[in-house]
């Protein structure tokens, strides 16, 4: 599975022919200045919660792309009212199967509202189930115990984790997560795009080191194989 990194908690992975780009912030993105928006495939777009830096980019890429906007029900209607008609709402605890692969929305301990200030709905993390591999996206996200229920649930080849502490979980609850989803390949994500989200990364990565964890931290506009 290719796996693109667009900075902050955006990013694209290739799986059975398809581009699904997760939480879109790129072009508002002092540290993605060099990323191409044109550049950026998709053929659904996954979206955790309503906050800014998580849609900002979803019109200007859905409208050029066509792709499938996938997010809970209160986002959905949100873009509808947009302009935007290829939609798909679900909820968490809710599972659907496309043609990369199934969707399976998990809880995430956060919150959600639109740039409007309009109601967001529940913030979800996702369990992606394909026959290349299982992978979580949590989103935004404190640790939680419900995790325990994605590692008991499949087997879980790598995680898209928050590091960023402030608005999430940091480092230190992030290597507890890993345990709980039973992962020990681990990508991060929201970190360093803020002042209070900044965090040591080569110390993040001989923490999880020294949990028998690897952590990656992809450049922006990296392309890695998992
Ligand atoms: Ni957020
Ligand atoms: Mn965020």
């Amino acid at each position: 599975m290719n796996i693109t990194y667009y900075g902050h908690s955006c990013f694209g992975v290739e799986l059975n022919d398809k581009h699904i780009l997760f939480d879109p912030f790129i072009s508002a993105n002092e540290l993605a200045k060099h990323i191409d928006l044109n550049s950026v495939k998709a053929d659904y777009i996954l979206l955790s919660h309503g906050h800014e830096d998580h849609i900002a980019d979803v019109i200007s890429i859905a409208t050029r792309t066509g792709a499938k906007v996938i997010a809970n029900f209160e986002i959905v209607v949100w873009f509808n009212k947009k302009g935007l008609v290829n939609t798909y709402a679900m909820n968490i605890g809710g599972k659907c199967k496309f043609d990369f692969g199934a969707v399976k929305c998990v809880s995430a301990i956060h919150s959600s509202s639109m740039p409007d200030g309009s109601y967001g709905g529940n913030p979800m993390g996702f369990v992606i189930e394909s026959a290349e591999g299982n992978f979580y996206f949590a989103g935004d996200t404190a640790l939680s115990y419900d995790m325990k229920l994605i590692g008991d649930y499949r087997t879980i080849d790598f995680a898209f984790l928050p590091l960023g502490d402030n608005f999430t979980m940091g480092v230190d609850n992030a290597i507890i997560a890993s345990s709980f989803i039973k992962c020990n390949k681990i990508i991060g994500m929201h970190y360093d795009t803020f002042g209070s989200i900044k965090i040591d990364k080569a110390e993040a990565i001989k923490k999880f080191n020294n949990q028998g964890n690897k952590l990656y931290l992809l450049e922006i506009g990296e392309v890695k194989s998992f």
